[in-house]
Parts: structure tokens; sequence; C-alpha cells
């Protein structure tokens, strides 16, 4: 028996634009989902039988990292689904990491690489942000060059990611999580079509790559006036590639007098949005005020790990 667990994810900056090449800032969160792994006569998830359809990123991660003979996979989670902080990914990772470390060891670029391709799969379009952040935990830049802090290479077919690690200064980030669900693949969908044809999504997509690239260098200053400003306009285009939805930007303008920007995160169309503040507390009441959630989260934790036997640790 084995057990593993990996955090949930916050894009900072660049989220839909790294599907096509650009860059992307992510940050782990200390909101974890642990899996165990032990023999069985079927293979099965939490005591039932497993059906592909019901478990998708379980199935294509034994597909991708088992082969071997049938097991049942025990998951518990933190982390909404459909929320946008990662859960698919966390799901992914934590089940991929306990598969290969009952045969061996914790072996983060190959996790980072194969837990890619099932959510690939599953998605039918993906890029690793998620993947190798709750994989590595911190943070992580990705980039279509190779620089500083390189961590792993991730390609698929032409299209091709470096994943570098990021240090994450003390910031204090507060989640607004809608309770609405959204399914990234349906998304990721919709923004290929509108970039093949329209070229003003296409000037959208390039600007947020140049917003990462200057949010990435506000990051290694601690400059949290211009990460604010630079989160205020990744939002505003990223309502312009039509993922945002009116709850998020309700969220968003909440949130506003008491933080330095806010952003949606992750996939869009429902899910969570993030703001950077010094006043957590003010931003969670707003939040609250909304009917959303708030949560406030501690950023930069520790990537995929083994687990004493039954323990999750934060
Ligand atoms: C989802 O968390 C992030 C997207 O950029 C999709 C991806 O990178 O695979 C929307």
């Amino acid at each position: 028996m084995v057990t593993c667990s990996a955090p949930g994810k916050m894009i900072l900056f660049g989220e839909h634009a790294v599907v096509f090449g650009k860059p992307a800032l992510a940050l782990a969160i200390n909101l974890r989902i642990t899996s165990t792994v032990k023999g069985a006569n079927q293979y099965s998830v939490n005591g039932h039988p497993m059906k592909k359809r019901h478990h998708m990123y379980i199935s294509a991660a034994l597909d991708e990292a088992w082969g071997g003979p049938p097991i049942n996979i025990d998951t518990s989670s933190e982390i909404p689904s459909g929320s946008g902080l990662g859960s698919s990914a966390a799901v992914t990772v934590s089940c991929v990491g306990a598969m290969m470390a009952h045969r061996g060891g914790l072996e983060p670029e190959k996790i980072a690489l194969k837990s890619f391709l099932v959510e690939n799969k599953v998605q039918g379009r993906a890029s690793p942000t998620d993947t190798s952040t709750s994989t590595h935990g911190q943070g992580i830049i990705v980039s279509p060059e190779k620089v500083d802090n390189f961590l792993w290479r991730i390609e698929n077919g032409q299209r091709c990611w470096n994943i570098h690690h990021c240090e994450v200064p003390r910031l204090h980030f507060v989640v607004g999580y809608t309770r609405i669900h959204a399914s990234t693949g349906p998304l990721v969908a919709g923004v290929k079509r509108l970039v093949d044809s329209s070229p003003e999504a296409v000037r959208a997509i390039d600007r947020i790559g140049e917003i990462v690239l200057e949010g990435v260098d506000a990051m290694a200053h601690s400059d949290k006036k211009r990460l604010g400003e630079l989160m205020d306009e990744n939002h505003t285009l990223l309502n312009s590639i039509q993922v945002g939805h009116p709850e998020l930007d309700r969220l968003v303008e909440a949130c506003r007098p008491f933080s330095y920007g806010a952003k949606l995160t992750g996939a869009g169309g429902g899910g969570s949005m993030i703001a950077l503040t010094d006043n957590p507390s003010a931003v969670a009441k707003a939040i609250k005020e909304t009917g959303s959630e708030p949560i406030i989260v501690d950023v930069g934790v520790e990537g995929v790990r083994l687990e004493d036997e039954g323990t999750t640790r934060k």
C-alpha cells in the first residue's frame, strides 16, 4: 500500500495562452489531494468498481502509469472539483505518484510527464502547467525557451514547454470560489476556435504572454503593486477571449478596494478568482458578501510527496 499527496494550484498569469506555447506563472497552494494505491481483486476507486466515464483521470492514469494487477485507489480531496484550482491535476499527480512509488521511487520528472499525458488525453488539449505545478510544488514558470532554474521539458507534437522553478516571495492571496462548476476541455476548445478565427484573440494571447514575463520580473522584486496591475489587465484579456463569467467579474470588483489586483484563475467560465492583498480578512469578507466562498490560501507549498499510511499532512 502506498499513499501520495499532491497540491492544487493557482495560475497567477498566463492561463489559456500557455496552451498556445506562451509562458505562464503558477503557484502551488495548500489544498491537497491524497491517493492510496493497494492490491485488490478488481480495479476500483474508493471501494466501487472503476468506471472509465466516472473516473476519467484515474482510469487514464492507470493506462499511462500502471499496467499491473488490479488495484484499488482511495482518494480524498480538499480541492473542489471544477474550481480552477487544479483538482484534476492533483488527483492525477497523486495517483501517478502512488502507482510509480508502488514499483520504485518518486521521480518528479516522470510523474510530471505522465500526468501531463493524462490531462491532455482527458481534456483533448492541455498544457503541462497544472500537472507540473502539482508535481514540483512551490512555483513554476513555463516558457518556450530554457532559462535559469530549469526543471524539465515536456513535448507534445509540435508544442514544447520548458518548466522552471520559481522562487515564491511571501504574498497573501485569497481565492473566491463561485461554486460554478466549469470543465476545462470545452473552455480550451472554445479559445482555440476563437484564436483560429479572430486576429483580436491572437493579439490578446500575445499580450498575455508579455504580461507573464513582466509578472515574473515583478515577482522577483516582490513588487505587489505591479503584480496587481498585471493581474487586472490579465483578467480583462481573459474576458476578451470569452472565458470570463459575470460572477467572476462581480467578485473581482468586490475585492478591488482591498487588493493590489484580482483576476480569474484557471480555465474560467465559473470556477475561481484570486486577489493579491495585504488584508486577507477584508477580501474574504467582501467575497462572502457576494455569496461566494472565500479561501485564504498559502502559496509555494511542497509538491507531490509520499505520506505515511493513512495520514494527510498540510
Ligand atoms: C487550466 O487550469 C489552465 C488552462 O491554461 C489549460 C491548460 O493549461 O492545460 C486553461
